[in-house]
């Protein structure tokens, strides 16, 4: 597999800091030095759809196709429009394509997962050409009165058009099978026969600490794995493009592996933790600012709800 057009979409509206702090006891020195989020983008008009189908668009430009040239669309989300539809049915839609369509949910993991999904399809033969979205709207699922979760996340949408080629070179995905740490429900009916369910749990949940330490962790053992099963050192790698979660998680890794920030690039000062659509994003920003070259190593590491992680290798291939 190889990836063709990469693309973004993001909504207008910017929040800063100092705007949460209007409204929460927090303030931009606290967050900026135990995250290092300055700010985010936060859904206002558009939906989320929306943002999916103008990256999808890009994307579709960037690798020359049309809609009818997509054999699958695959969208990565914890937080489509609808439960059903799903996410990829409804950008399927707007771009006219005509291929079958489904979401993925690994919470921010998602986007590896979609691209291992993707690879199978093609090493099955089921597909050639395929759009992966990654797209959330985190901001409906924070509880915007509490400042240990709110400050965190951000909405965004990355999209990447995939063909058949010689890339990818690693794969791995785990589940810890610890849903503890972070969590949120599903919303329910009316239904008479149930209680209903606490205020508290209709927004994300999250022990901060635990989640801190499993993505030190996981992102350490993960990269390691890796690196040994393409028998790389560190400094081989051009681009770490880690889930921009918390830039210490990111400093972290970076100190373990003894090598300079410019191999960790991030956009979680201006965005935020976009889940899924973090690691795309990134792709898309270090692509159009042309730090990426025919040849060159990316490594791609996620974590998130589940708890799951997704790695990948890539030798970039244009
Ligand atoms: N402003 C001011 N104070 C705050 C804020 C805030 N926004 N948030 C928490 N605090 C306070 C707490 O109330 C606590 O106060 P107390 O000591 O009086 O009780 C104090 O700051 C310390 O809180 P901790 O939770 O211990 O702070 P910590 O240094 O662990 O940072 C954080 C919290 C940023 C959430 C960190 O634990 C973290 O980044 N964890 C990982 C989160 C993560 O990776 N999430 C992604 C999950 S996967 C996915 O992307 C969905």
């Amino acid at each position: 597999m190889k990836i063709l057009g990469t693309g973004a979409g993001l909504p207008a509206r910017r929040v800063y800091n100092s705007e949460l702090a209007a409204f929460l006891d927090t303030s931009d020195e606290w967050i900026v030095s135990h995250t290092g989020i300055q700010t985010r983008y936060v859904c206002v008009e558009e939906s989320l759809t929306d943002l999916a189908e103008a990256a999808g668009r890009q994307a579709l430009r960037n690798a020359g196709w049309t809609a009818k040239d997509m054999d699958l669309l695959i969208a990565a989300t914890i937080s489509g429009d609808y439960i059903t539809p799903s996410l990829a049915c409804r950008v399927a839609e707007r771009l006219g394509a005509v291929c079958p369509a489904f979401d993925v949910n690994a919470a921010c993991s998602g986007f590896i997962y979609a691209l291992e999904a993707a690879d199978a399809f093609m090493a099955a033969g089921k597909a050639e050409n395929i759009l992966i979205l990654a797209c959330e709207e985190m901001s409906k699922h924070v509880d915007w009165t509490d400042r240990s979760i709110c400050p965190l996340f951000g909405d965004g949408a990355g999209a990447v058009a995939v063909s058949c080629g010689g890339a990818l070179r690693y794969m791995h995905l785990t589940a810890a099978g610890n849903t503890a740490p972070l969590k949120m429900r599903a919303p329910r009916g009316n239904s008479p026969f149930q209680p209903d369910v606490p205020q508290e749990d209709k927004f994300i949940r999250m022990s901060g600490q635990e989640v801190f330490k499993f993505a030190v962790q996981s992102i350490e053992k993960e990269v390691g794995l890796a690196l040994a099963a393409l028998s790389l050192a560190p400094e081989d790698v051009h681009l770490y493009l880690l889930h921009q979660a918390n830039l210490r998680i990111i400093e972290s890794a970076r100190q373990k592996l003894k090598l300079s920030a410019d191999k960790f690039p991030t956009n979680i000062e201006r965005h935020g933790n976009m889940s899924s659509a973090a690691i795309p994003i990134l792709l898309n920003e270090m692509l159009e600012a042309g730090k990426v070259a025919e040849g060159d190593i990316l490594l791609m590491s996620a974590f998130g709800a589940g708890m799951t992680t997704g790695t990948c290798v890539w030798y970039w291939e244009s």
